[in-house]
């Protein structure tokens, strides 16, 4: 897929953030230059403590940086949505309330029209059932998927994903991505994608980015040239364990 005729929403321009505390300086990014394209599904791989949970706080403007910019075009932070590691969804609040609370809190529409939304959001992430359980009823699939429906209800242009498969087993992982891959392809969301499993990045998206250790660096950024369509049948394709193979080196050399 050749992205570079597409439409670019976010551009990071040599971000620099660095943590202070009492007696030391921890330089969590340098230099980070990339930008995002409207509608691509990115994917951002590196190893732990690289920067990749600061660099999307910093994205969804949860964090201010030390140096550099992040151009925003014709949208706000106000229109980014997140999907944490952990499904942060509230126990006291069945599914449905958990997936309306964010339009509670901002006070937007009538209750009957956004609870008509999440119906359809559940519907997407395969929930419908559900509706009426209350998390510790769920598996943790399908915490992660309803934290999905909670992120999109806002109807948000980018989100924002945090290893979201990251404390799923393999199997559900891989069930996790195809769908996941199909809401992207419904609902037309820019989406950045943060994870430290290579199979996961290059399963879902259409570049990575490939980050280095201490302080966080963009090493390269990868084309993923596969259908935009994507499912099990992938994981056997020559082409996609290439990808990883290449992924791979950049990241141990
Ligand atoms: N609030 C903070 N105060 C001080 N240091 C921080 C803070 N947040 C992150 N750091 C440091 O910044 C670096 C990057 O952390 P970050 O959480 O972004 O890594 P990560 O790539 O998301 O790791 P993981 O894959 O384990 O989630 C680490 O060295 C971490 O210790
Ligand atoms: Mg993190």
């Amino acid at each position: 897929m050749d992205m570079t005729n597409h439409e670019t929403i976010l551009e990071l321009k040599n971000l620099d953030i660095s943590f202070e505390s009492k007696n030391q300086t921890t330089e969590a990014l340098k230099d980070v230059s990339f930008d995002v394209k409207k509608n691509e599904f990115l994917g951002i791989v590196g190893p732990s403590g690289c920067g990749k949970t600061t660099l999307l706080n910093a994205i969804g403007g949860l964090l201010s940086l030390t140096s550099g910019k992040i151009l925003y075009q014709d949208f706000d932070v106000e229109n980014i949505g997140f999907v944490f590691q952990d499904s942060t969804l509230l126990p006291w609040r069945s599914v449905i309330d958990n997936i309306v609370l964010p339009l509670e809190i901002r006070q937007k529409l009538n209750k009957e029209k956004f609870y008509n939304k999440a119906k359809k959001l559940l519907k997407l992430v395969n929930l419908e059932k559900f509706e009426k359980s209350y998390p510790q009823e769920l598996s943790g699939g399908m915490k992660q998927r309803v934290s999905i429906a909670r992120a999109l209800i806002s109807d948000p242009l980018v989100l924002l994903m945090d290893e979201p498969f990251g404390a799923l087993d393999e199997i559900t992982r891989n069930k996790m991505n195809t769908e996941l891959n199909k809401i992207w392809k419904k609902t037309n969301k820019t989406v950045i994608f943060v994870t430290h499993s290579i199979p996961e990045a290059v399963f879902l998206s259409q570049r990575v980015i490939v980050l280095s250790q201490n302080p966080g660096t963009v090493k390269e950024i990868i084309e993923i040239n596969l259908p935009e369509k994507r499912d099990m049948e992938i994981l056997k394709n020559k082409k996609y364990l290439n990808y990883l193979i290449q992924i791979r080196k950049i990241l141990y050399a």
